[in-house]
């Protein structure tokens, strides 16, 4: 029997945190033995806010390095960066000629995004998601690992696959999100009622996957948490209850078993070992990053053999879509 299909991406807009890992990243070794993965370094989502140039290459190989790292094997799955298969660029403008502007008016990642940026209030800003639903189509995605945060554009990815099947006949496979039940949204560490993002401009607000030992301490240190003084898995306890699930995710331990760990302990103590998990979780991590990030020739034999893997899957599907909505082959 045929494998099922998974593709998820990661921008490399910056240095990852450790929402990115346990929302994303930390699933996606998981799945590839079950089943036949795409990974992808979304450089082009990435340039719909303003990037350094030098900054985005470097950030680029830290992603492949990063991916690595959290357990993708080059030899499983499909790892390439969304630039070198101009598929998706090509799948994107066919997408968008079917896409209601009312439909990307409504996406709140846009209006978020668009209110803090009016300097550069782009079209490719608005188009983003789009570009999102090309990328999940070209390879027939059943699956789309992803956090919480991307659920509202896999919607719209579910649409615009029926919508172009009704309109042309079955040409995609209409991909469902694979979101896990806990910590699928990380919260920022100084306002628990926001997620937890790498452009954060308060880096206190976020724990980056490369952090050491010290910062990671003072980071969570600092977490703002409540009066109460007691370590409860509660609403009404934003912070605590935030560093609960990064605590349990990373450990393995039920949320129940470490409020009971914690009970009359206070909340210097339950951090300070929430430190230390979070500090083991990470360090081989870590080692093996800086092992990637140092054998360039081997990142970029890794990238290239993905690019070719991913255009060859991607042409199929892109021929399939010009066929139908009636370009003449050349
Ligand atoms: P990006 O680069 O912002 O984030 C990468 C992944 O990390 C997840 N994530 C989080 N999960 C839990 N808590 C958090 N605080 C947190 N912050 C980020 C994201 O949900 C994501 O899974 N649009 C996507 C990239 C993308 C993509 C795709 C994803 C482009 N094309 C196709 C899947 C399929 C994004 O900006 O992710």
């Amino acid at each position: 029997m045929e494998k099922k299909i998974v593709f998820s991406g990661v921008q490399p807009s910056g240095a990852l945190t450790i929402g990115n890992y346990i929302g994303a990243l930390r699933n996606f070794g998981e799945l590839q033995d079950e089943f036949d993965c795409n990974y992808c370094i979304v450089d082009m989502h990435a340039i719909t806010v303003p990037q350094v140039p030098k900054n985005l290459r470097k950030n680029t190989l830290d992603v492949l390095s990063m991916y690595m790292a959290c357990g993708i094997d080059p030899e499983k799955s499909t790892l390439f960066v969304q630039s070198h298969v101009p598929a998706h660029a090509e799948l994107s403008w066919v997408l968008n000629t079917i896409t209601y502007m009312g439909q990307l008016n409504r996406m709140t990642q846009f209006k978020e995004k668009s209110k803090k940026s009016d300097e550069n209030l782009n079209a490719g800003l608005f188009t983003y998601p789009v570009l999102m639903a090309a990328d999940i189509l070209l390879y027939q995605t059943d699956f789309v690992p992803v956090g919480e945060d991307q659920k509202q554009h896999l919607e719209l990815a579910r649409d615009l696959a029926e919508r172009f099947n009704n309109k042309y006949s079955d040409t995609f496979v209409v991909p469902e999100p694979l979101i896990k039940e806990f910590g699928a949204r990380i919260m920022s560490l100084q306002d628990p009622t926001s997620k937890m993002s790498k452009s954060d401009s308060d880096e206190n607000a976020f724990i980056l996957l490369q952090d050491n030992k010290d910062k990671i301490s003072k980071k969570i240190k600092r977490a703002v948490t409540d009066s109460v003084g007691i370590v409860n898995y509660s609403d009404d306890q934003p912070g605590i209850k935030n560093l609960i699930n990064i605590y349990s995710v990373l450990s393995g331990k039920e949320i129940n078993d470490i409020v009971d760990m914690y009970s009359g302990k206070g909340y210097g103590v339950f951090k300070s070992e929430l430190a230390e998990v979070v500090v083991e979780a990470l360090d081989p991590i870590q080692t093996k990053y800086r092992e990637y990030l140092d054998s360039k020739d081997y990142l970029e034999k890794i990238y290239t053999e993905g690019a070719q893997k991913a255009e060859a899957k991607a042409r199929k599907t892109l021929r399939k879509v010009y066929k139908k909505i009636g370009f003449i082959s050349r």
